[in-house]
């Protein structure tokens, strides 16, 4: 599967220093961005493989699943 997701940043977030391990999202849809927030959830439990799926700009919702090609 794959995901088209809006996204407004012209620029880098920084990532300070961390004396912990720091979880950074990479599905794109986190509210926390860098970092995961758990809203990767809905790709596990939505996405099939084979389908690109849209995402609204607030990145909460599905709004077109088409075939990947
Ligand atoms: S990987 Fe994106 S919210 Fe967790």
């Amino acid at each position: 599967m794959a995901r088209l997701i809006y996204h407004d940043a012209t620029g880098p977030i920084e990532l300070p220093p961390q004396e912990k391990s720091a979880w950074i999202c990479a599905c794109g849809l986190s509210q926390n961005l860098p970092y995961c927030d758990g809203a990767h959830s809905i790709c596990r439990k939505t996405e099939e493989e084979g389908k690109v799926y849209t995402y609204d700009k607030p990145r909460k919702s599905v709004v077109e699943i088409k075939d990947d090609q």
